[in-house]
């Protein structure tokens, strides 16, 4: 069955951006970023591959999700063309090129992908998204950033207090102070 995983570069106090959006701070130059852009090119920007002259054959991720606040920051109608982009929103209406909107409850979407056949369903937040999408995500990509932001956008929005466990299976450090780290979610039982 396809996995749902969550990718996304996180604050060592657990934030996504800062409280009004803010992702200036993010480190994105240094040896992290090639290792990054190799392993997870599915996760770039549709504009940001060709530039770069990085091919996006779809070997990892063939669809993406976003809440309304992550879609509509980037600015793009359509920033991820390459892949299947499902946006959320109760508010937002419109369609876009390999784009669809949809009021459309987030985790019974992911129930009916996960029984197609395809990739794995990259889910790219915001933390609105994540909190809601969290009993579905099968696996965590972690960019962790050697930043502390005080306040901000947590990974995962709004939850009550309620442990789960992940087992870590792979850990890049890179020299910038980025590690990457991939965890699966630890089967009930
Ligand atoms: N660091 C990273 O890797 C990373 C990755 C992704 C995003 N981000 C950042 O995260 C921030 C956005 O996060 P966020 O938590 O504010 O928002 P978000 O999760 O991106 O979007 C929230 C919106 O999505 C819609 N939505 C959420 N749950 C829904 C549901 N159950 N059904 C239908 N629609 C639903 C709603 O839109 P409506 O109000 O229109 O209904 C809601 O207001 C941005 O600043 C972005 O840059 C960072």
């Amino acid at each position: 069955m396809r996995e749902l995983v969550y990718y996304a570069a996180v604050t060592l106090d657990g934030f996504i951006a800062g409280p009004h959006g803010e992702f200036d701070a993010f480190l994105v130059e240094g040896d992290h970023m090639d290792g990054i852009n190799a392993r997870f090119a599915d996760t770039l920007p549709t504009v940001a591959a060709e530039a770069l002259g990085i091919a996006q054959e779809r070997t990892m991720f063939d669809t993406v999700l976003m809440g309304w606040n992550t879609y509509a920051v980037g600015g793009l109608p359509s920033p991820y063309r390459h892949l299947r982009q499902i946006v959320f929103s109760r508010t937002q209406h419109g369609e876009a090129e390999n784009l669809e909107i949809t009021a459309e409850d987030p985790v019974e979407v992911v129930r009916r992908l996960k029984q197609e056949d395809g990739r794995a369903i990259w889910l790219c937040g915001g933390g609105a998204l994540a909190a809601t999408l969290a009993d579905e995500i099968d696996r965590l990509v972690l960019k962790r950033q050697p930043l502390l932001f005080g306040s901000g956008i947590p990974l995962f929005g709004d939850r009550p207090y309620h442990p789960e466990r992940f087992d870590a299976v792979d850990t890049t450090a890179y020299g910038t102070g980025v590690v990457v780290t991939e965890l699966v979610r630890r089967p009930a039982g």
